[in-house]
């Protein structure tokens, strides 16, 4: 399976922060947001991986994560002029994913929880049509939101609904099978003016070739569309690596989890990176390991 990241430009360009640096480069807490969504890619054993963002902010992320070999990764790049929609990512990527399945993660998604990665695993293992990710949340109208019939089906997807049918919110996180590709380059915009990811999940929930994977209250799905959100999952985070000392989304540690890299790769990037917190913190996994 191929991974995609879609760290596009929205309405928040024109705020001075996301015109002084990419919305998914601010940090949380210790890290660049995209190190967040990436992370998860890498735990569902997808190491192929292509970052897409506008053309005025993709230079940073090329500068920040580079080809992807220090990490057992290979990440490509490629542009997204105009903010046509997420699901333009699959016309944009069409040759990346080429024949493969394809996971989407947006930019600014940050999830976290005990047991994810096994998820994410099983369903990478199983897809079979598409895979999408349901969270309860307190205020489904800013969402894609599930619709379920009485025994519980999946039956329908409504984009930012005024009178949301359940509290699920669809994540955006997604995995589907290589239709998507065609589905994609068949949609028609819709009336603001978007390709929108909601139209190709209903094109496999009518199908019935959508599977509803419902993150239960171990996991967090955190939001980082408005400054007091992207605070709070900077304090989410700070919280749990204080208590912890475990760092969440180090992709190095990640990499080396996972088996991408080898005790010798991890050293090298520890201490080229030894002067700060964080190279200090990557080469003492080696010393405990
Ligand atoms: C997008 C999707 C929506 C999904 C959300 C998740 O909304 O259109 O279905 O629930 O991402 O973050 P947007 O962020 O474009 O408002």
């Amino acid at each position: 399976m191929k991974g995609i990241v879609l760290a596009g430009g929205s309405g928040t360009r024109l705020h001075p922060i996301t015109m002084a640096v990419s919305k998914q480069l601010c940090p949380i807490y210790d890290k660049p947001m995209i190190y967040f969504p990436l992370a998860i890619q890498m735990l569902a054993g997808i190491r192929e991986i292509l970052i897409i963002s506008t053309p005025h902010d993709l230079p940073q992320f090329k500068r920040l994560l580079g080809t992807g070999t220090e990490l057992g990764l290979a990440f490509s790049y490629a542009e997204q002029p105009q903010p046509n929609g997420l699901a333009e990512a699959f016309i944009i990527g069409r040759d990346f994913v080429g024949d493969e399945s394809v996971c989407l993660i947006l930019g600014d998604n940050i999830f976290h929880g005990h047991g994810l990665a096994t998820v994410l695993q099983r369903e990478v293992q199983q897809l079979n049509g598409c895979a999408l990710f349901g969270y309860r949340v307190k205020d489904a109208r800013r969402y894609g939101v599930a619709e379920l019939s009485a025994d519980g089906r999946l039956v329908g997807i409504e984009e930012k609904p005024k009178d949301p049918k359940s509290d699920l919110a669809i994540t955006g996180l997604y995995m589907f099978d290589n239709e998507v590709v065609d589905v994609a380059a068949k949609l028609a915009p819709s009336p603001r003016g978007e390709l929108e990811i909601t139209d190709v999940n209903n094109h496999y929930v009518r199908r019935g070739r959508a599977k509803l994977v419902t993150l239960g209250r171990g996991t967090a799905w955190l939001d980082t569309g408005t400054h007091d959100s992207l605070m709070e999952a900077s304090q989410f985070v700070q919280v749990l690596e204080h208590r912890t000392g475990i760092q969440i989304a180090c992709l190095e540690e990640i990499a080396w989890r996972m088996g991408y890299i080898d005790d010798d790769q991890l050293a090298t990037v520890g201490k080229r990176l030894a002067k700060s917190g964080y190279g200090e913190y990557i080469l003492s996994l080696l010393q405990k390991h």
